[in-house]
């Protein structure tokens, strides 16, 4: 931006030069946790997304609205929450679920406004008609492994879309299908794909990626995944993969800067949901939500390398990125559900409201399980509409051997080493309530307690209140009608 003069802003006035080529890189890890580097996990090996933070501002309290994969991916397109923007579940398969015809999506209206869209990876999202890209390869156009795991091929793409963009403002949208599961779909390559391209007789190569093996004792357990062998060794797998989704990141990042992009480019990190293990994705539990976000702008007094506690939710995203592109007006579609982060990319701003809200309905169409929460610092809130059913589980989980272990030592009554009991995971109450402050791993709830009535009823009318905002078709369900504002039981 210093090269910018009268002159050339006379020139600009005057149409005569196209606009300045500002550009947006986002790089979205598929069930990524805090596994990095740069968020203290001082085991599994993440130099270049830990450059990238050097880069950026570190978020420390970001969340995404709902801890599920295709609703997620709708919400951060659209800047509303799934029960908004119609993708109440997974879009893939015999799950079907995909977005409202009448929902405009950032690539829609980016395009526009002539900005060239791309996707590389996992689309996950539809109707085609609401999540249009003028560059794809997807899982639509071939194997997810290639588009979303294979670092190599994932170079080449970004090197065909810098071409097809021509000098063209962009948004590229980087989809690693990395660190998730392999699960049922490619059982052979291991429980993450872990051995896809590994350079094992069968199993391929990717050149531009070397493996690294972790051993389980090695890792670092999280709080909400059991200590025991057989969940060391689903953590260990996936750490590996998040080696090869790391170095991805640092192939894309080095297109950009060998073309001396990146010094137009705002490049935005983060995952979907929280890592696949029971409590962390399809869960409204902070390890279910919380998601890493680093987001690096070239401008130059933007602040790098410095964290921020700024509640933050994805759904912020879309502000940010219109904004960026200064696109960000009373009549953008996505305005009022999320807030544009570009000012705090500058400074720390004083936080007027802390409230985050979630929206979960569905993951697998059989997975019914709607529930709407509120986080503010302080609070969690979750309302469990269908807290008469057990809580579902995914296939991918169920199937893996941190699952397995869970139940059989449930099962064969030896101890779980797990932070709650399955029977109360599968067995919620309609009303959760969290201090977080003297609770942050979510097990004392405080709803039916008399001390916290006062705390309750003012969450609970914020969350209606979101709920009346955002249009939810599920206000005031299961059991009651929406009267002068309220939600009468019948
Ligand atoms: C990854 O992609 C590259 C480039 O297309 C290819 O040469 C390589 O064989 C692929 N690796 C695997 C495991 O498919
Ligand atoms: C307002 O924003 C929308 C997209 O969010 C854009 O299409 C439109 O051109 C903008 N209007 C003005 C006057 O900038
Ligand atoms: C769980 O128990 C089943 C049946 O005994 C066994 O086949 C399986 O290997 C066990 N899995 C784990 C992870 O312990
Ligand atoms: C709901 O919308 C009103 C009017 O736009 C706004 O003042 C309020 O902050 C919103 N509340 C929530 C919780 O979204």
């Amino acid at each position: 931006m210093a090269f910018i003069n009268e002159y050339f802003l006379v020139l600009l006035a005057w149409g005569l030069v196209p606009s300045l080529a500002v550009n947006v890189l986002v790089l979205l890890a598929d069930d990524g946790g805090f596994e990095l580097g740069t968020y203290l996990n001082k085991i599994v090996n993440t130099p270049n997304i830990d450059n990238l933070a050097r880069n950026s501002l570190i978020f420390n309290n970001a969340h995404t609205s709902v801890s599920s994969c295709s609703p997620s991916r709708a919400s951060l397109l659209t800047g509303v929450p799934c029960h908004q923007n119609g993708m109440y579940g997974l879009h893939h398969s015999v799950h079907h679920f995909n977005s409202l015809d009448s929902v405009v999506s950032l690539p829609t209206l980016l395009a526009q406004n002539g900005i060239f869209t791309g996707i590389i990876g996992k689309k996950h999202v539809g109707p085609e008609l609401v999540f249009p890209f003028d560059f794809a390869h997807t899982e639509e156009t071939a194997s997810i492994l290639q588009v979303g795991r294979n670092v190599t091929k994932i170079k080449l793409l970004v090197q065909e879309f810098l071409q097809a963009a021509q000098s063209k403002p962009f948004f590229l949208y980087v989809a690693f299908h990395d660190p998730h599961r392999c699960g049922h779909s490619n059982p052979e390559y291991g429980a993450f794909c872990e051995k896809f391209g590994n350079g094992e007789p069968g199993y391929g190569t990717i050149p531009d990626w070397t493996p690294i093996i972790y051993r389980p004792e090695d890792v670092v357990v999280p709080f909400f995944v059991q200590d025991t062998p057989a969940a060391r060794e689903d953590i260990a797998a996936q750490y590996t993969t998040i080696s090869r989704l790391d170095t991805g990141v640092g192939l894309v990042l080095e297109q950009l800067n060998s073309r001396g992009l990146l010094k137009d480019t705002l490049v935005i990190y983060t995952s979907d949901n929280g890592i696949p293990f029971a409590a962390g994705r399809t869960n409204l539990y902070d390890p279910g939500t919380a998601v890493p976000l680093l987001i690096s702008s070239p401008y130059k007094n933007a602040r790098r390398n410095e964290v921020t506690y700024h509640m933050t939710n994805l759904l912020d995203i879309a502000p940010t990125v219109l904004d960026w592109f200064q696109l960000l007006n009373s009549t953008s579609p996505t305005f009022g559900s999320g807030k544009s982060l570009m000012p705090l990319l500058k400074k720390e701003i004083p936080e007027t409201d802390s409230k985050i809200f979630y929206s979960h309905n569905l993951h697998e169409i059989t997975m019914y399980y709607p529930m709407r929460a509120i986080r503010t610092r302080r609070y969690k809130l979750i309302h469990n509409l269908f807290s008469n059913s057990p809580f579902p589980i995914d296939q991918d989980l169920y199937m893996s051997r941190a699952f397995q272990d869970l139940l059989n030592r449930t099962k064969e009554s030896q101890p779980t080493n797990w932070y709650r009991s399955l029977k109360h995971y599968f067995h919620r109450p309609e009303w959760e309530l969290y201090d977080l402050k003297h609770d942050p791993t979510e097990v004392a709830n405080l709803a039916y307690d008399h001390k916290y009535e006062k705390t309750l009823a003012g969450l609970q009318a914020a969350m209606l209140q979101w709920q009346m905002n955002t249009t939810d078709p599920w206000m005031c369900s299961p059991y009651g009608v929406l009267e002068h504002g309220f939600c009468m039981s019948l």
